[in-house]
């Protein structure tokens, strides 16, 4: 077992479920998803997704959380410790790879993104949104960088700069206080915060009826109509991207396969139930996602701007550059804009916070570091990895680039490694068995077969989908061209390359080099350890 065992645990059940329901509501639940569920069409979108939910998300989120408790007890929270900690290779503790490398690499930009949350709360606040004449898109492009290399590194009120210091300081401050004092402390302040602000604007929102009669079709009706209704279904599911997209936003959302659950999951004692927990915070990240992210965001933009201010938006220009004018034609706009922002603050922050504690876990078991020296290694790491997403911000290029190899790509195969591992390694008779230690409600026993072999296929099938379609630029069309790279790859090979997607791959690749190093290091402490007769 780990050397330096944690004394850290939850204080109470509902602590870890507000922990893990924090990790999972994020910018995902109020910003990416409705924008993808207003691109796929809505009905037909939802079927992919609730499918995703129920063969992906829920089951393994419950290998994670089962996991995760299983490597505690062993003495370990870091998930290269876990998986060595039940798969008994020298190479097993490379699985765990990726439940390192997704939340920390995860957490360089998107802390970017939480501190434009915030600076937009206070520019809103301010009332830089109500100036007549206002140019949203403008202030986007100054405020984010995504004019021009290097141009977001400025400290004023409209600058990013400051924002990105104070949530830095923010989250490591109570990172610091560890599991009880620090991220419990904030998710149960910051969850019934959060939702509280959700309703509010939910209610605004829903009464907002038809502001313009000039423009009888742009009511709250309508939009909701426009989001949600049935659109086209047949072809829409016929459409892979549209599976692909609702997977992916599963992972995402759920923070499953990210490292964060089992983390997290690795504080709580042999009794402590894991089934239950796991769906209640599956259930809560639902609830946020599909029942106010999804009747906020677009039904507002829609009414003020119909489906023509929407369409081809994407989820960043919803959010910042189409909502702030929104806001701005409501009354008491100002109010609800600095609300809206600050509740994708708060739900960033504890979705952050959670990307931190996996490589704070490592840092100490793995190498042998006090708290202090895992927070200051683990603060210098991401703190380059930030940097180069704020300096080479044009076009956000570098930050969509680890968006999407290791945001989107990484957490497919963290996902596969957990659910191969609880299946066929546990094995799925003794996984269920251990999942059902302390349990509060048993998993239904078609689960089995579905985490035996229908979920690895499902995610082997998407998986393969996504690379052919996002990487090699397959159309999913036998006629010609059938292949035509998409931007993700001719921004790294090709006359069209982009140096800053290329630096920004570079330090991905160079970064995994590293942490595999770090693995090597710390197997060989957790070897000398079990040698030692300290046996997990
Ligand atoms: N699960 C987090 C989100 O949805 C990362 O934003």
């Amino acid at each position: 077992m780990a050397d330096t065992p944690s004394k850290e645990a939850w204080s109470s059940r509902l602590g870890v479920i507000l922990a893990v329901a924090g990790s999972a509501v994020g910018l995902g639940n109020f910003l990416r998803f409705p924008g993808l569920a207003a691109q796929y069409g809505g009905g037909a979108f939802m079927i992919a997704y609730f499918i995703s939910l129920l063969l992906l998300g829920i089951p393994i989120g419950w290998a994670e959380w089962t996991m995760g408790r299983r490597g505690g007890l062993a003495g370990f929270h870091s998930s290269p410790g876990i998986f060595y900690s039940i798969v008994k290779h020298p190479l097993g503790k490379y699985l765990g790879l990726f439940g390192f490398i997704v939340p920390v690499m995860v957490y360089m930009y998107y802390v970017y993104i939480e501190a434009w949350c915030l600076g937009y709360a206070l520019n809103a606040a301010m009332g830089t949104f109500s100036e007549p004449g206002v140019n949203f898109g403008e202030f986007f492009t100054k405020f984010t960088g995504a004019g021009q290399d290097g141009a977001s590194i400025q400290f004023g009120l409209h600058d990013v700069g400051i924002f990105v210091l104070l949530v830095y300081v923010f989250n490591f401050y109570f990172i610091y206080r560890g599991i009880n004092k620090g991220v419990e402390l904030v998710c149960k302040w910051a969850m019934p915060i959060l939702i509280l602000i959700a309703l509010l604007i939910l209610g605004r929102v829903l009464t907002l009826g038809t502001p313009d009669l000039a423009k009888p079709e742009q009511s709250v009706i309508n939009g909701l109509g426009y989001m949600w209704n049935p659109k086209e279904i047949s072809t829409g599911l016929k459409n892979p991207q549209l599976w692909l997209a609702a997977a992916g936003q599963i992972f995402f959302s759920l923070s499953v396969g990210f490292g964060a659950i089992i983390t997290y999951a690795s504080y709580l004692r042999r009794k402590d139930d894991v089934v239950l927990s796991g769906l209640t915070a599956a259930s809560a990240n639902e609830f946020c996602e599909v029942g106010l992210g999804g009747l906020i965001t677009v039904p507002a933009a829609f009414v003020f701007l119909g489906a023509a201010g929407i369409v081809g938006q994407g989820t960043f220009a919803l959010g910042f550059n189409v909502l702030p004018y929104v806001f701005s034609q409501m009354p008491a706009g100002a109010f609800f804009a600095t609300i809206f922002f600050l509740l994708l603050f708060l739900a960033a922050v504890t979705s952050s916070l959670s990307m931190l504690q996996p490589g704070i876990a490592f840092f100490e078991e793995g190498l042998g570091l006090g708290r202090k020296q895992a927070m200051m290694f683990l603060g210098l790491l991401t703190a380059i990895g930030t940097s180069l997403v704020w300096w080479f911000s044009k076009d956000l290029k570098a930050l969509d680039t680890i968006d999407f190899w290791v945001g989107t790509v990484c957490i497919f195969i963290g996902g596969a490694a957990l659910i191969i591992v609880f299946g066929w390694v546990i094995g799925i008779d003794r996984g269920f068995d251990e999942a059902h230690e302390g349990a509060e409600m048993r998993i239904p026993r078609f689960y089995k077969p579905i985490m035996k072999y229908i979920t690895p296929l499902y995610l082997g099938v998407i998986f393969v989908m996504f690379i052919l379609a996002n990487v090699f630029g397959w159309n999913f069309s036998f006629a010609e061209p059938k292949f035509a790279p998409t931007g993700y790859i001719t921004d790294l090979v090709g006359p069209n390359h982009s140096n800053s997607a290329r630096m920004t791959f570079g330090f991905i690749v160079i970064t995994i080099i590293f942490i595999c190093m770090m693995i090597k290091l710390a197997g060989k402490r957790w070897d000398a350890a079990r040698n030692g007769g300290n046996k997990s």
